[in-house]
């Protein structure tokens, strides 16, 4: 059987690549009623010269079974190099993946959320305190906020406040590129010119900020602390022996994905989630009876399907080391697969009427098995899986027990705007926050409008 690629748009590469980086959604959604499930963008630099975008749960699952040797997730994710550094677990494969991912794992497995809910209550508890009812909150941003203090304190563990205030505006200012910048990584060049210059001043200085922690850990270590930089420095000493200890380097690396793939993801998930309840009075007032009712199931939900209708990650992509048949095409070594996490979202045959907002989805009977995939899956799923669906309801549970939201007047939708890789409210997804008389008064219905949706 020879090889060929998918059909796809005809489009000059430069036009798919622009398209690609600025107008994603429009572009999957546009290509997938064009040419179905299965299609090929030609792509530039530092995207995937062919990406064949699959959206079938059965082609889906054949991507996510694969054997990582075949199937390289690191090299797929080579668009993040220039800031997350060469060593991070999302840009490494096989067996420097399969190390990376042994070592950070315990942080964030069930036993290690418990102990972190009580802190994510805390900081949520404090940050909501600070928000003034009545004028329009800009969600995304509050939550960033929040959500970058919380991975702060999980990684770094409790470590002077002024210190962590040095990394917070170096990491928002990554956090807040348009993806165009990420050209940068892939053609030095253009770090000579204004915007990429000091996207790299940005990086080396929060390099700098990381080395001096690790330097000022490494003096004086916490041998029994739980936080992720203290786990990574007892690597290769006392009970740990047996394994080489991380270099400088690696540890740079891990932390800096961490902390990035670790709040703004979380923190968009989040505002779709406000934005969604602001313009939804009665799932709102569910929720809020959900929350007065200690049932988490329920608020777990809206988060869950804020995720599938407002996709955060758009897909999940991993480049072909061989020849391989998937979803029966038969594609060279080379081509970029990428799972499309925005499209299965979307499908109306595994999520009837898409477009409504729905949290009973997640309660009505399970869902078919890769038909929702915000995490990605298979030996790459995300680490953080089960830490921001903690964080999330958390956040939520804290923000619906003491406010009603609205949409401001005028706002009917929110658009999506890519920033860095993560899909993001354009408009920061604002609401109206209208203090709850008391947290265990009945309330009345909020309004009876439907709801407008873009
Ligand atoms: C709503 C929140 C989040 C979303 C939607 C999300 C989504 C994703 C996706 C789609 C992937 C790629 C999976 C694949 O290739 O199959 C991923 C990987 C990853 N995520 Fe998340 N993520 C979220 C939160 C977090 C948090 C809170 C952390 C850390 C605390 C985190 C850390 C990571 C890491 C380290 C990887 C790389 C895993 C690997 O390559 O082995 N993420 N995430």
């Amino acid at each position: 059987m020879s090889t060929a690629y998918p059909p796809g748009p005809r489009l000059p590469r430069i036009a798919q690549t622009l398209l690609y980086a600025t107008a994603r959604p429009r572009l999957l959604t546009a290509m997938c009623a064009r040419y179905g499930e299965v299609f090929t963008l030609r792509l530039l630099p530092p995207y995937a010269e062919h990406l064949v975008v699959f959206s079938r749960p059965e082609h889906i699952r054949e991507v996510f079974a694969g054997d990582p040797a075949d199937m390289h997730a690191g090299e797929g994710n080579r668009v993040l190099g220039a800031v997350m550094g060469e060593h991070s677990v999302l840009l490494t494969d096989e067996a420097e993946h399969a190390r990376a991912r042994r070592l950070l794992m315990p942080a964030f497995a069930a036993s290690a959320l418990r102990g972190y809910r009580g802190l994510v209550e805390q900081i949520a508890t404090e940050h909501v305190d600070s928000w003034t009812p009545g004028a329009a909150l800009h969600t995304l941003d509050r939550m960033n906020d929040l959500t970058l203090e919380v991975i702060m304190r999980v990684v770094f563990g409790v470590s002077d406040p002024r210190r962590r205030e040095l990394f917070a505006p170096r990491l928002r200012r990554i956090v807040n590129i348009n993806p165009l910048m990420l050209f940068g990584g892939i053609w030095p060049r253009l770090q000579t010119l204004g915007p990429w210059r000091r996207m790299r001043e940005n990086q080396d200085a929060l390099s700098e900020l990381l080395y001096g922690e690790i330097a000022r850990r490494r003096a004086d270590p916490d041998p029994g602390g739980a936080d992720v930089l203290s786990r990574l420095l007892a690597v290769g000493s006392g009970d740990d022996a047996t394994d080489v200890p991380l270099s400088d380097a690696e540890l740079r690396d891990q932390l800096v994905t961490l902390l990035l793939a670790g709040h703004e993801t979380t923190a968009s998930a989040l505002s779709w989630a406000f934005h969604e309840l602001a313009a939804d009075p009665l799932v709102q007032e569910r929720a809020y009876r959900a929350v007065l009712d200690g049932d988490d199931k329920y608020v777990e939900a809206v988060l869950k399907e804020a995720m599938r209708r407002r996709t955060v990650i758009g897909g999940a992509g991993r480049k072909l080391t061989r020849e391989m048949t998937i979803g029966g095409w038969r594609l060279p070594g080379g081509t970029v697969v990428s799972t499309s996490i925005l499209l299965a979202h979307r499908n109306a045959d595994r999520h009837p009427d898409p477009e409504r907002f729905s949290p009973e989805r997640f309660l009505d009977g399970a869902l078919a098995p890769n038909t929702w995939l915000p995490f990605g899956g298979g030996v790459r799923r995300c680490i953080g899986a089960g830490f921001s669906l903690m964080e999330g309801t958390v956040v939520l549970r804290e923000v619906l027990s003491r406010y009603t939201l609205s949409l401001p007047p005028g706002v009917h939708g929110e658009r999506v705007r890519i920033r860095n890789i993560t899909h993001v409210p354009a408009g920061g997804a604002r609401v109206v926050l209208t203090a709850r008389p008391r947290e265990d008064a009945p309330v009345d219905p909020v309004c009876e409008v439907s709801p407008t949706r873009t």
